[in-house]
């Protein structure tokens, strides 16, 4: 890619200041579009294997040791397979109706909204900016004051549903303590935790989150609960960026180890029972 491509300065929309007219593309001479690059990639990979495995149907749940992969959850469709259901099983089985129809919408729309992921594809899909200091890829700009972009304001009511899908993932982990015999603990069990303490961090991190535990306040020294479990969220908080990618990768971990235990591929690797 250039970045020193002569090209005609053109003037900023909506009545901005005019760029200044320097005929250049960008100064920058750095790799600048490495990171929109990466993004486009890793984002279109994700996307692309959990959409495939979403609509599969099956190869989700592990009968023997009740492991239940987190894009089948809850199961809710008839067509689940015995035992896999806990909440009931009230949404007809058609193809195009995903199996975790219930929870799938509210998770979508809370990484579509998430203040990274914004960043994110706007950035990337979008080049509006790719990068600091490079033109934007279109003639105007309109922010997220009109639809659909005005939808992302509703990211906080979004956070709700996520952090109750959160809990139903939980109870799952907790439900795959379960052998043959009784208790059973594998290496599913741990991929199972370790995704749900991700899904967790992400959760928690969030920016509504952040707000919701520590805004609307005057004093913090009146508030010494919320001052402390604010310090914590903003601990996350500043990481949310790893936390968005760890957790597509915990999720997409999670998945693969189930459907590859209940295809047959593997066995799980058993530490008790
Ligand atoms: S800001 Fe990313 S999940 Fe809320």
């Amino acid at each position: 890619m250039t970045t020193t491509s002569a090209r005609t300065p053109r003037p900023q929309p909506r009545g901005g200041r005019a760029r200044a007219a320097i005929a250049a593309k960008t100064l920058r001479t750095d790799r600048w579009w490495f990171a929109p690059l990466i993004t486009v990639v890793g984002l279109s990979a994700w996307v692309i294997y959990a959409t495939v495995r979403v609509f599969m149907h099956k190869w989700y749940w592990v009968e023997q040791y009740h492991y239940l992969t987190p894009f089948y959850s809850p199961c809710v469709t008839d067509r689940c397979v015995e035992g896999s259901s806990h909440f009931g099983q009230f949404l007809p089985g058609w193809w195009i109706i995903p199996d975790a129809a219930l929870t799938l919408p509210f998770l979508l729309l809370f990484r579509l909204t998430c203040y990274y992921y914004r960043k994110a594809y706007y950035r990337s899909f979008w080049l509006s900016p790719p990068a600091c200091a490079v033109p934007d890829g279109h003639q105007s700009y309109s922010g997220e004051t009109r639809f659909p972009l005005l939808g992302q304001n509703l990211h906080r009511y979004f956070f709700y549903a996520a952090a109750i899908i959160s809990l139903i993932n939980t109870w799952d982990a907790i439900l795959a303590f379960h052998s043959p015999e009784g208790f059973g603990f594998g290496l599913g069990n741990i991929i199972l935790l370790v995704n749900v303490v991700m899904l967790w961090a992400y959760t928690i991190s969030c920016h509504s989150c952040r707000h919701i535990i520590g805004g609307r306040l005057k004093h913090f020294s009146k508030h010494p609960m919320r001052y402390r479990a604010w310090t914590g969220v903003s601990w996350l908080n500043v990481r949310h960026m790893q936390l968005a990618w760890i957790t597509l990768g915990t999720l997409a971990l999670t998945d693969f180890y189930v459907m590859a235990v209940a295809a047959g591929w593997i066995n799980d690797l058993r530490f008790i029972n």
